[in-house]
């Protein structure tokens, strides 16, 4: 195995009731100043916003409003955030809400104690920021498993660049499995797609050696699939949810990337189709990985066998590559089961999108098993329509 260093500096509360718990006793040294940050008004809906507020009035914090965070996060939103905290003299933020509303927070939180853009600080000089405004999460849908990491993926419209940045890491996470009940059910399936995809971008990432890793990752990708399953035949099995909301978290932990180098291009270039056609990040996925693994599964046979027999039950076919094709055909007909879309038009993005720019900014990766061009990422787009 690869030599790694792990560590993970967020607690996690998980289950039923742990805001109503912990929440107060967690806020007790953070400062005055709270600043609670959330989407486009769900948590007003379901609830979670009066139970939040109320928690944070009765810990004595004077409460800094900051709604309106979008899917797909931009970074006007940050810099708008990052104002925010210097105008109230934010001293902890507090994000409520799912991967975009935690991925803004993360950036906000260092453009706020940053005098330079985070921006070109990140993507042009490549220098990474250190000093952060401290936050905690409270996840509200599952799916991208951002709770648990210093990651974050934010769109610049202006450039048309959705990409990764890094930023502060909540010091605690709250994962309810039934905060996610009020979460529209296409979402919950687009996000428990995401989880899929994060392990198997990582499985399919080098090394391929007898490891670790990627056992725990086969079982955490068998039991997303068993539990969506479960999920379409009882929507509101709390059980499969809090499966979901926990494989979730551990896609992105850390702990099934231990000692790989990990792949990831499947998710390169959906961003980019993020930032030219502002998609669903999950449906987005679902469209491109069939089409992608097509493409470069003879470049890796006896690693899709594996995924094949090892994740989808398949028995040996009369050659290895029959086998390996038989693994990424058993998920292009799992996604049709649960209901994600199997193309572009399906998923309302325009064909004359210019799939041309989207290829061409596409980060190419060390790639799993064959290295693409933009060429090749191209002809993948032109199949996906
Ligand atoms: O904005 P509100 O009104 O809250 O509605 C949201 C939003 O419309 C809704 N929702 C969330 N919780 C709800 C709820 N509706 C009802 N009840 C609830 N309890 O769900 C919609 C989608 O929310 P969003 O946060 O955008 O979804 P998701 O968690 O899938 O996050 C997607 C973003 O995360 C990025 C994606 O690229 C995308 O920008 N990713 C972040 C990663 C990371 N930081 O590690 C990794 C991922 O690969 C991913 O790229
Ligand atoms: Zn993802």
């Amino acid at each position: 195995m690869n030599n790694f260093i792990y560590g993970n500096t967020t607690k996690v509360y998980f289950g039923k009731g742990g805001v109503k718990e912990y929440l107060c006793c967690l806020l007790k040294n953070v400062g005055d100043t709270v600043m609670l940050a959330y989407g486009g008004g769900s948590i007003k809906k379901n609830g979670i916003y009066d139970e939040v507020t109320a928690i944070l009035q009765k810990a004595g914090k004077t409460v800094v409003d900051f709604p309106g965070i979008m899917p797909n996060p931009t970074y006007a939103k940050v810099q708008e955030g990052a104002k925010r905290v210097h105008e109230n003299h934010v001293d902890f933020i507090l994000a409520v809400g799912g991967g975009s509303v935690i991925d803004c927070c993360k950036i906000v939180s260092a453009q706020a104690k940053s005098a330079e853009d985070i921006w070109e600080m990140e993507t042009v000089k490549r220098d990474f920021p250190t000093d952060f405004i401290p936050m905690g999460a409270i996840v509200t849908a599952a799916g991208t498993g951002s709770e648990m990491n210093n990651g974050a993926v934010i769109t610049n419209e202006a450039q048309k660049i959705k990409c990764g940045l890094m930023g502060a890491q909540a010091q605690f996470v709250f994962l309810d499995p039934s905060y996610t009940m009020s979460v529209p059910f296409k979402q919950v399936i687009s996000g428990a797609f995401d989880t899929l995809s994060h392990g198997m971008e990582t499985y399919f990432g080098k090394p391929y050696d007898n490891n670790l890793s990627d056992d725990i990752n086969e079982a955490v990708m068998r039991s997303v699939i068993r539990n969506i399953r479960i999920l379409l035949r009882d929507h509101e099995n709390y059980d499969a949810r809090s499966e979901l909301m926990w494989a979730s978290s551990m896609a992105e932990n850390g702990i099934l990337k231990i000692g790989k180098i990990t792949d990831f291009q499947c998710h390169q270039i959906e961003h980019q189709l993020g930032a030219y056609t502002d998609c669903n990040h999950g449906q987005g996925l679902a469209v491109i990985h069939p089409v992608l693994y097509r493409h470069i599964y003879k470049n890796g046979v006896e690693r899709f066998v594996r995924f094949a027999e090892n994740v989808w039950g398949i028995k040996e076919k009369k050659t290895a590559e029959k086998t390996a094709l038989a693994g990424v055909e058993a998920l292009a007909t799992f996604i049709e089961e649960i209901g994600l879309p199997t193309s572009f038009m399906q998923m309302g993005i325009p064909t004359d999108t210019n799939f041309r720019a989207v290829a061409d900014s596409t980060n190419i990766t060390a790639g799993c098993c064959k290295k693409l061009t933009h060429d090749e990422i191209y002809e993948i787009l032109q199949e996906c329509i």
